[in-house]
Formats: C-alpha cells, sequence, structure tokens
C-alpha cells in the first residue's frame, strides 16, 4: 500500500517537474535578459522604449518587440525592427495614419509570424502600408479608428497578407454615420488575398446589416466567424458560400426570436457530418409564441448551440429561462383571420381601381356609345316637356 501511495507522489512530483521544463513561463528563461539589455537590443530607432527580447507568447520562445504604450506618434522606428522579430507588439500609441511600406522598403523580416497593432487610433492605412508581410499569420488591429470615408479607405490594405489566418477587427472602425461597414468590408475582402483566413473577428462594431450580403463569399477558408456585440437581429449574410464555418459567434446581438429561414441556414451548414457550433447566448429573446420553432429546433438539430445555459428570454424587462409558450394556435387563427380580412380589402381595392382604370381607358368608346342614348333621352325628355307645356297651355 504504502510503495503505491509513494508511487503515486514521485509520479505526480516528476509530472508537475516535466511540465515545468516544458512551461514557457519557466523563470530561469526570463532572468537571461534585463530590462535594460532588452531595452538595448532594439537599436537606437526604438529610442530605448521598447523591448526586444525572447520570450514567451502563445505557448512558445518567441522573438517578441514589445512597444505597448510609448507614445509613439508615428511608425517610424518600425523601419528598423531586428531581423530576427517574430512576433510585433505595438500597441497604445497614437498614430493616425500609417504610410507607404511601415516596415521598410527591404524584404528583411522572414520570421515575422505575428502584428499587433490595436489601441493606436488608427485612422487610415494607405495602401502599401503593409509590405512584406507575407508570412504573417495574425494582423490585431482592434481599437481603432478605421474610417469608412471612401476617400480615407483603401481597398488592398490586406493584399500582401497572403499568409494570414487571423485578422482581428474587434471596434476598429470609426463610430457613426457614414455607416458604410458592408461595403468597406466587402472590398476589402474581394481586394485581398484573404484565401487561408480561417478567424475573423469582428466583434463591438455596431454591425445591423451587411448591404452586400455575400460580404464574406471572398474567405473561403474561414472557420470561426466572430460577429459577438453588434446589433445583428437576423442572418442577413450568404453563410452558404463558406463551406468550412465550424463556428459563429452572434453573443449580444439583437435577436428577439429566429426566423425559421435561418434555422434553415443553420441546418444546411451542419450537413455532411460538420461540427458547427453556434452562440446565442444573451440575445434579448422575447418569450413569445415567435420563440417556439427555435426551442424546438434545438431539441433535434444538428448544430451545437454553445452557453446553452446563457439562453433567457425576457417579457417587459424580466427574463425567464426558455420555455415553449403555451396557446399559440387560437392566435395563430386570429391573425389568420385578421390576415384574410386584410387580403379581402386589399382586393376589393384593387378590383375597384381595375375598373376604375378600364373606364378610363375606354372612355372614347363608351362615350360614342353613350352620347346617343343620352341624346335620344334628353331629346325624348325635352318632347315629353313640351309635349306637357302643350297640354298645359291647353288647359
Ligand atoms: C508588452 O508590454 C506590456 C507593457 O510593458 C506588458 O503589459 C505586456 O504583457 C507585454 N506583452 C508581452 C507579450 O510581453
Ligand atoms: C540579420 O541582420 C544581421 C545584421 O544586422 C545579419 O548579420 C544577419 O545575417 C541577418 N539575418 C538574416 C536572417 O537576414
Ligand atoms: C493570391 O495568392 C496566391 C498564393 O497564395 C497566388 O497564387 C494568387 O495569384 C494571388 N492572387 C491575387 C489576386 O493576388
Ligand atoms: C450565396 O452563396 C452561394 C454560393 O456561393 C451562391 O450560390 C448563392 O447565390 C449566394 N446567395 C445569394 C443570396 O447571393
Ligand atoms: C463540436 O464542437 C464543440 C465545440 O467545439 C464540441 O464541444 C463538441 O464536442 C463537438 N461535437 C462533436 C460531435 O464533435
Ligand atoms: C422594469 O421597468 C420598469 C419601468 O419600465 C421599472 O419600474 C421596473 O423597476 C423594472 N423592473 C426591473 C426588474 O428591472
Amino acid at each position: 500500500m504504502r510503495t503505491i501511495v509513494f508511487g503515486l507522489i514521485f509520479f505526480l512530483i516528476s509530472v508537475s517537474i516535466a511540465e515545468s521544463i516544458n512551461d514557457c513561463e519557466d523563470p530561469n528563461f526570463h532572468s537571461l535578459e534585463t530590462l535594460e539589455s532588452s531595452k538595448l537590443e532594439c537599436g537606437p530607432a526604438f529610442k530605448n522604449r521598447c523591448r526586444c527580447f525572447r520570450t514567451c507568447y502563445d505557448g512558445h520562445h518567441q522573438y517578441v518587440v514589445n512597444c505597448t504604450g510609448t507614445g509613439f506618434q508615428d511608425t517610424s522606428p518600425l523601419a528598423h525592427l531586428p531581423n530576427e522579430t517574430q512576433v510585433l507588439i505595438f500597441t497604445g500609441n497614437e498614430l493616425e495614419e500609417l504610410p507607404w511600406n511601415v516596415f521598410g522598403t527591404l524584404d528583411s523580416l522572414p520570421y515575422l509570424r505575428v502584428i499587433d497593432m490595436s489601441n493606436n487610433k488608427i485612422r487610415e492605412i494607405r495602401g502599401k502600408a503593409y509590405h512584406h508581410v507575407q508570412h504573417v499569420e495574425r494582423l490585431i488591429l482592434d481599437f481603432n479608428e478605421l474610417s469608412l470615408d471612401p476617400a480615407r479607405n483603401h481597398p488592398r490594405v490586406f493584399s500582401n497578407f497572403i499568409s494570414l489566418l487571423e485578422l482581428h477587427l474587434t471596434d476598429a472602425f470609426e463610430d457613426g454615420p457614414p455607416r458604410n461597414l458592408a461595403s468597406t468590408l466587402h472590398d476589402i475582402f474581394v481586394n485581398s488575398n484573404l484565401t487561408q483566413l480561417i478567424k475573423l473577428h469582428l466583434e463591438q462594431n455596431e454591425i445591423s446589416e451587411f448591404r452586400d450580403v455575400n460580404v464574406f463569399c471572398d474567405l473561403p477558408n474561414l472557420l470561426d466567424l466572430h460577429l459577438g456585440d453588434n446589433d445583428l437581429n437576423a442572418l442577413h449574410f450568404n453563410l452558404s458560400c463558406l463551406h468550412n464555418l465550424r463556428f459563429l459567434d452572434l453573443q449580444r446581438n439583437k435577436f428577439a426570436r429566429i426566423l425559421e429561414r435561418d434555422l434553415h441556414i443553420m441546418d444546411n451548414l451542419a450537413k455532411h457530418d460538420r461540427n458547427v457550433t453556434v452562440d446565442f447566448s444573451d440575445n434579448p429573446f422575447e418569450c413569445s409564441c415567435k420563440l417556439n420553432p427555435f426551442i424546438k429546433w434545438m431539441k433535434k438539430t444538428k448544430v451545437f448551440i454553445r452557453n446553452k445555459a446563457n439562453l433567457q428570454c425576457y417579457k417587459g424587462n424580466v427574463s425567464y429561462d426558455f420555455h415553449e409558450t403555451k396557446n399559440c394556435a387560437p392566435k395563430l387563427l386570429v391573425s389568420a383571420r385578421r390576415g384574410t380580412t386584410v387580403v379581402l380589402c386589399f382586393l376589393s381595392i384593387v378590383l375597384i381601381a381595375l375598373v376604375c382604370a378600364l373606364v378610363y381607358l375606354q372612355r372614347t368608346m363608351l362615350q360614342k356609345k353613350i352620347e346617343p342614348v343620352l341624346d335620344s333621352v334628353s331629346k325624348r325628355v325635352r318632347y315629353t316637356s313640351i309635349a306637357n307645356g302643350d297640354t298645359r297651355e291647353d288647359v
């Protein structure tokens, strides 16, 4: 017994030691580089404001250049990045505009894989800003102010990212009108070569619909589409062109119910044994008969519904767990009856209008036909009145 317990303890200890050796956060590794030496390593262009060092990023030891909150107002240091750079973090600065050739004119960054330029107040990215980025796999531009003004947005901004796997555009665009985000995005996707892209983040962009339904159709390899924290209330965009989609994030949008059409769209995604996951958590669903088809669908669909526990419906401002609303049929009948009345009224109006139109079109012919009749009538009236006059005179 004792040997078993000791064996177990020994096993646990050796596993945890093995893990700490594998772990990229190994403290011995960090001490190789001090803060000062990592600042010097960046070179004079970085003015001692950044750190350039091998560190843990994404679970691997990588050469990271970290310029976070360094107060740069332009990207000039980036033309002098150390050529072994694998990860560039250039965030929390005040850039306004990315000029041509942010990384210089020499193709000298063979290992660059990640560019994080979030939170830089970027409004405009020139068409030729990103060059020599053919190996970059992740581009993060979250929390910027990218302009939707056609004069200031350049559809070819991402055209050189031919290896891009992840594009992060959370709250990346300016707020308020003109909100032409859909056509801007479509132009960008059509004009870029994002055929490898598997993850697209578009959270927090106040998207209510896409004017171009095929906005994502130029991203044939897309696996994960993140549209959380927007204003969508239906699937107003074409998903049937995304043959590999496996996750659709629609958390915290404006869905009050799910249209039957959208249920079919999702069922079609899950065809051919594709494991498709959707997330509708924290949408303002209405507790009403209109929710019943969705609730019934959830019980039988092959689509995996993530965070089912976060699905609530609201009556007034009180939230309830999802439940099927009973006694929906009478209401349906009433609405059907109301519907027929409306249709009848409408048809009558159409009929009257048609008759009027017919009369109007045939007016000359009718006139010709009616005039003799009228004439004879009026003549007869005249004659009779004359005759009457005669009789009166006679009296
Ligand atoms: C980059 O630097 C910032 C601030 O110095 C720090 O908070 C952040 O963790 C660093 N990132 C990495 C990946 O080292
Ligand atoms: C990186 O630059 C150094 C000099 O700055 C040079 O010696 C080295 O060959 C370069 N490495 C690559 C892979 O370009
Ligand atoms: C897109 O990239 C591929 C290689 O990944 C290339 O063969 C193709 O010509 C590029 N298309 C355009 C329009 O740049
Ligand atoms: C959606 O995409 C599919 C596949 O590319 C296409 O056949 C279909 O016409 C598109 N639907 C709309 C409404 O454009
Ligand atoms: C489908 O994917 C979800 C989330 O990725 C996972 O939890 C679930 O187990 C998968 N289902 C199948 C049948 O593979
Ligand atoms: C619901 O809204 C009413 C006013 O619209 C308010 O008086 C009430 O306190 C709210 N109830 C809850 C639970 O928030």
